[in-house]
């Protein structure tokens, strides 16, 4: 390959087309990037991103079109071929070994790319030195992955891509499981790297695309609708290029006149999985009609507060009073009979059971009620109709509802959970995350969603990282750290600023 120098001055994919059994991928698709330049590639879930990048990067192969570096004709049979010609790939699953170190997870990339003979630990150690250097990355190369956040283990991933030889990086949707701050981080680091490599950075998420990118892609239904200079295009334009409307996330509207009180917690306490205090004697109330924000970096006691209200988890003291009955302590199916709704966190483990349909996954709850079965048999025919009705209501992208639910992409899985708790009429909310990882037109309906309910009297009890998601619709943001309620606000009162600082555990005056 003639790429001696190591450099690679321009990459082009041209008229690249590639279908699966039944979907057409990508259509189609020309863009090229230049040295130092950071891409964004943009578009909803199933646009075919990631099928263009497993394209470049050898793992498939095209049906039509080419790939030119330095404008030369390459072929990439495998990634090894890619990896060769200075490509590198983080994916949106990691693909580390647990129970190995840094070092050792490095070396068997080395391995697989390159003669084993050459391979020993002294020469990768040096290796993982001199990029953690150049790049001022962290990564203690005698970590074990299992010790590591989701950041850390991103660093380790983005190492080992370095360590190859890249000098054109491909990123993945890299900041969709990291925390805010760790994605600050991320789009620090890259800016920084960018000016010694080319990036193509894949992302749903505006802000980012803004703050890091030279130039921008859209695609939409494996198609090129759109390419640009990103500084000429605002945040709207580029959303509404991408879902092919006009996107703006909703808002709450002004106050609500304060009702009852429909969750009243207090004093409570609840251990963690490892046994220590996640929840110390925390208060917190929310009202019907009203969405309470909780603001706060994961892993503050949000897990565990919401499985607690919905009778997962077990409680050392004090009070879940809804509507005057005491949940703590009680099963899920009295919660649910409460007329508790639930959106929980592991959307693909918790909210759903990915093997069954879409139609099974909507009666989940109800399978027991007389609407569903008869004399212990289920009403068949009648399951269809009403699948079918919350299929087109809730916009659920899938061909019939006999698909299995765990074949969705994220934003229709979590339309699937949303439709069943709603559709159940609860009388209360709690969703944990509910638009983490989604496109901004799932973002926007599951948003719409969430206000309608709030509009016709439900709390909502809304547990968010991403501050706009929490600004755009409480009423009022409590602010959560290490397992008690710092602050409640009034949501005309907070911002970015002083939420940032109660969520990172700084005393208010
Ligand atoms: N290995 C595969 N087999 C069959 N269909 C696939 C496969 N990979 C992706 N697809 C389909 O191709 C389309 C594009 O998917 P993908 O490239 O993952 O989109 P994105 O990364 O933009 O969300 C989707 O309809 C998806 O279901
Ligand atoms: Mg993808």
């Amino acid at each position: 390959m003639d790429n001696s120098d190591g450099q690679i001055r321009s990459l082009r994919v041209e008229h690249i087309t590639k279908s699966f059994p039944g979907v057409l991928a990508c259509k189609d698709i020309s863009l090229s990037v230049n040295a130092g330049e950071v891409l964004a590639l943009v578009g909803e879930n199933g646009a075919g991103k990631t099928t263009l990048m497993n394209i470049l990067m050898g793992l498939y192969q095209s049906d039509e079109g080419e790939i030119l570096i330095n404008e030369k004709p390459v072929r990439f049979q495998s990634p090894n071929d890619a990896i060769a010609a200075g490509i590198g790939m983080v994916h949106q699953q990691y693909m580390l070994v647990p129970n190995m170190t840094v070092l050792e997870n490095v070396a068997l990339g080395f391995r697989d790319a390159w003669n084993p003979l050459r391979l020993n630990y002294s020469m990768v150690r040096s290796r993982i030195e001199e990029i953690t250097r150049r790049y001022s990355l962290q990564a203690d190369p005698d970590a074990y992955i299992w010790q590591l956040s989701v950041g850390e283990q991103q660093r380790v991933e983005l190492v080992k891509t370095l360590c190859l030889g890249a000098r054109f990086l491909i990123l993945d949707e890299p900041t969709s499981a990291l925390t805010p701050q760790e994605t600050d981080e991320l789009i620090v680091l890259l800016k920084h790297m960018s000016a010694d490599l080319s990036i193509i950075f894949i992302s749903h998420k505006l802000q980012e695309v803004k703050a890091l990118s030279d130039k921008v892609t859209i695609l939409r239904r494996g198609e090129v609708v759109f390419r640009g200079n990103t500084a000429d295009h605002s945040p709207q334009d580029i959303a509404a290029l991408m879902t092919g409307h006009e996107v703006e996330l909703p808002k709450r509207e002004e106050s609500v006149p304060a009702v009852e009180t429909a969750l009243d917690i207090r004093g409570l306490s609840v251990k963690s999985d490892r046994g220590f205090l996640a929840l110390d004697r925390l208060d917190l109330s929310v009202r019907s009609g009203e969405i309470m924000g909780l603001a706060g970096v994961s892993g503050n006691g949000q897990r565990e507060l919401a499985e607690a209200v919905n009778g997962l988890r077990k409680v050392e003291s004090g009070e879940i009073l809804f509507f005057g009955t005491d949940l703590a302590n009680k099963s899920p199916s009295f919660v649910i009979r409460q007329g508790m709704g639930y959106i929980p966190e592991e959307r693909n483990t918790e909210g759903i059971i990915p093997s069954f349909s879409i139609k099974e996954n909507f009666i989940l709850k109800d399978t027991d009620r007389d609407e569903f079965s008869r004399w212990g048999f289920l009403k068949q025919n009648y399951i269809d109709e009403h699948a079918e009705k919350l299929r087109e209501q809730f916009d659920i992208r899938s061909p019939n509802t006999a698909a299995a639910a765990g074949s969705l992409s994220g934003g229709n899985i979590q339309k699937v959970i949303l439709a069943r708790e709603l559709r159940r009429n609860p009388r209360f909310l709690v969703a944990v995350y509910p638009t983490r990882g989604l496109d901004m037109g799932a973002a926007e309906f599951i948003h719409n969603q969430l206000l309608a309910k709030c509009r016709e009297g439900y709390g909502i009890l809304l547990i968010s990282e991403e501050l706009e998601e929490i600004m755009n619709l409480s009423n009022r943001i409590a602010v959560i750290f290490k397992g008690q309620i710092r602050k409640v606000l009034e949501a005309g009162k907070a911002n970015r600023r002083n939420l940032g600082i109660l969520m990172a555990g700084v005393k208010d005056e």
